[in-house]
């Protein structure tokens, strides 16, 4: 069966990156001019999925604002003669059939997901948390639809992580059966690094088979005491198997400082209209960095200049 929905959960309330999402949504961050949620619904339509369903929570109104028409704001880029402009800001609002609607506690990634049961109804859907883009020819997510296609289970996306970085990611045991595949054996959400079955984690996109619903539905609180979508997923496994594929590309985790920093530092060396000044701008900076010698011999740290 094609996949033809995406759910997007962008209900977090984004501790990780406080200060600057005490008041806007995480997802709204932008790469250079982009916030990420657009990024990971152009991923979606990239694929091929044009039904949209997002997944928010108090505080995300800026989110249902940005992927509106903004009547006001297109009269005056009319007005102004700055046609570029225009097609930019109505581009955003024909993206996709996006839909929403509020989690109305924020119970964990499982809790949320149970949410969209309605919408999704009796079929194959995608899944893509929406602090999270991928850097890849074929999108993340269009990867995961074709695996789907050959084996008709629920499919995760996986990538190798440091062991010490296990207890931040849901962790797969399983064995291998191609070049990238895996078949899963059993999951677990955040383990410490010394009772992680693997280094193999869950990245943040998933292609789900529809009895997920069932197994979400009669789940109770897991690790830190959220409905964990990984429990569930554990369970499905047990009962119809499932497998992971090891992704190609580069995923950005914009949830957290250093991969917002990377990210964004990433994309402006690909932008055609920054890629020559800012990769000059970078070496003059290196340049210095190196001239000055290792940060522990330089005086300050933290936010302060020293
Ligand atoms: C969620 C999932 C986790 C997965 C991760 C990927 O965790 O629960 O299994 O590895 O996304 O980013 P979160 O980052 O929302 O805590």
């Amino acid at each position: 069966m094609p996949i033809r929905k995406a759910v997007i959960p962008v209900a977090g309330l984004g501790t990780r990156f406080l200060p600057a999402t005490k008041a806007q949504p995480k997802e709204m961050l932008p790469i250079i001019d982009v916030p990420v949620v657009q990024l990971v619904i152009e991923e979606a339509v990239q694929a091929g999925i044009e039904d949209i369903l997002l997944i928010t929570g108090r505080g995300k109104r800026a989110i249902e604002d940005h992927f509106d028409r903004s009547v006001e704001l297109e009269l005056f880029l009319e007005r102004a003669g700055k046609p570029e402009l225009l097609r930019e800001v109505r581009h955003v609002s024909e993206l996709a059939d996006l839909h929403f609607i509020r989690q109305k506690e924020p119970r964990g990634l499982g809790h949320a997901l149970l949410s969209a049961r309605q919408h999704v109804g009796d079929e194959p859907f995608a899944v893509l948390l929406g602090d999270e883009f991928y850097d890849a020819r074929q999108p993340c997510i269009g990867q995961l639809v074709d695996c789907h296609a050959q084996t008709g289970t629920s499919v995760l996306a996986a990538m190798r992580v440091e062991r010490r970085e296990v207890s931040r990611y849901g962790i797969i045991q399983g064995s291998r059966e191609g070049e990238r595949l895996h078949r899963v054996e059993d999951l677990v959400e955040k383990p410490a690094p010394e009772e992680a079955p693997s280094n193999l984690a869950i990245a943040g996109r998933y292609v789900l088979t529809p009895d997920i619903f069932g197994y979400l539905e009669n789940l109770g609180p897991g690790r830190g005491g959220e409905i964990q979508l990984t429990d569930a997923l554990a369970l499905q496994n047990q009962a119809t198997g499932m497998y992971a594929y090891e992704f190609h590309g580069l995923r950005h985790d914009v949830g957290d400082r250093l991969g917002y920093l990377k990210a964004t530092v990433l994309a402006a060396l690909e932008r055609p209209d920054l890629h020559r000044e800012f990769r000059r701008f970078l070496l003059e900076v290196t340049e210095r960095l190196a001239a000055e010698g290792a940060p522990s011999r330089r005086s300050g740290t933290g936010r302060g200049r020293g």
